[in-house]
């Protein structure tokens, strides 16, 4: 059940680019967080919330730690990338659905654009511990703005990774890079593990601005791979209420972001 609470900073990083992790002291009495799913953090001087996405959860001698990695961007998170340690955050999540995991397939393909790391790397530590395949797709506009390259890189059969100032990886947009590849990959069914079952055996995982998620989604559902999505809308309430945060599905019906989502079937969102 989600829950309102009040957590403790233990620790504040700053990276390059606007990036800040924080991380906070857990409450054992919550309910534990899965990858895909969300918290509303209040920054103090605000009335609202602001959305953001588990980055990671990890124990320590039996004692819960979440982390959040968010971009400033206004006002919410520039307050929040104040907090230092010791302070406190009032918080409620977790809200939302995660993104699924199957037995028979075990072979992901995680494609994260800008921001959309922060949700994506948490999944990613999981399907690494359920002995998944993994190929990553990750891309910046620049290269200062790449976050954990060493600690994806140990937990990827192959990391993919795009910038558009060309300084480290491929110059360019992480969805021509992930279009050439999976190309690739097509091309050379017979010896690769990707399409060892027509395709089937593999479940793609997009995160990342509207538009570079739709360019990815058009590859993926056109190889047939089954594809989800984590959507971003803005969030008000976090509970369904406040109708705020609806997208309209293909088939012309209104979800919530906030409560049938944020992840989605790709194919209930962009399938024509
Ligand atoms: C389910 C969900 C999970 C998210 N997870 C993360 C995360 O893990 N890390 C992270 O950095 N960000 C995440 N976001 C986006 C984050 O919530 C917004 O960047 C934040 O709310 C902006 O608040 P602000 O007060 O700093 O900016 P504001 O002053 O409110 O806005 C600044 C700019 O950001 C835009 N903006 C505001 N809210 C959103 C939004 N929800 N989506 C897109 N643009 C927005 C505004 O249009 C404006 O241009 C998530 C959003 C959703 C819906
Ligand atoms: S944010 Fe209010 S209904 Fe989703």
């Amino acid at each position: 059940m989600t829950k309102y609470n009040q957590l403790k900073v233990v620790h504040v990083r700053h990276y390059k680019a606007n990036y800040v992790s924080l991380t906070l002291s857990y409450d054992n009495q919550m309910e534990i967080p899965m990858p895909g799913q969300f918290f509303m953090l209040k920054p103090h001087n605000t009335l609202l919330g602001r959305p953001i996405s588990v980055h990671n959860f990890f124990r320590i001698l039996k004692k819960g730690y979440i982390e959040f990695l968010f971009k400033i961007v206004g006002k919410g998170t520039k307050n929040l990338s104040e907090l230092k340690r010791g302070d406190y955050v009032s918080l409620w999540g977790p809200i939302g659905n995660s993104f699924p995991t199957f037995e028979n397939k075990k072979t992901a393909i995680l494609v994260a654009g800008g921001r959309g790391i922060a949700p994506l790397f948490f999944l990613a530590t999981k399907l690494f511990e359920k002995r998944y395949e993994i190929h990553f797709f990750y891309g910046v506009k620049k290269s200062e703005e790449l976050i954990h390259i060493l600690r994806l890189r140990n937990m990827s059969n192959k990391l993919f990774i795009s910038t558009e100032d060309g300084k480290r990886g491929k110059k360019g947009l992480i969805t021509d890079l992930f279009k050439s590849a999976i190309n690739t990959y097509t091309s050379s069914l017979k010896d690769n593990l990707l399409f060892h079952d027509q395709g089937n055996n593999a479940v793609c995982y997009v995160c990342g601005p509207d538009i570079m998620m739709e360019k990815v989604c058009e590859v993926s559902l056109s190889h047939k791979i089954k594809t989800y999505i984590s959507l971003e809308s803005h969030i008000a309430c976090g509970s369904g209420v406040c109708l705020g945060c609806t997208v309209e599905s293909t088939g012309g019906q209104l979800f919530h972001v906030c409560k049938e989502g944020p992840v989605f079937d790709a194919e209930e969102i962009y399938c024509k």
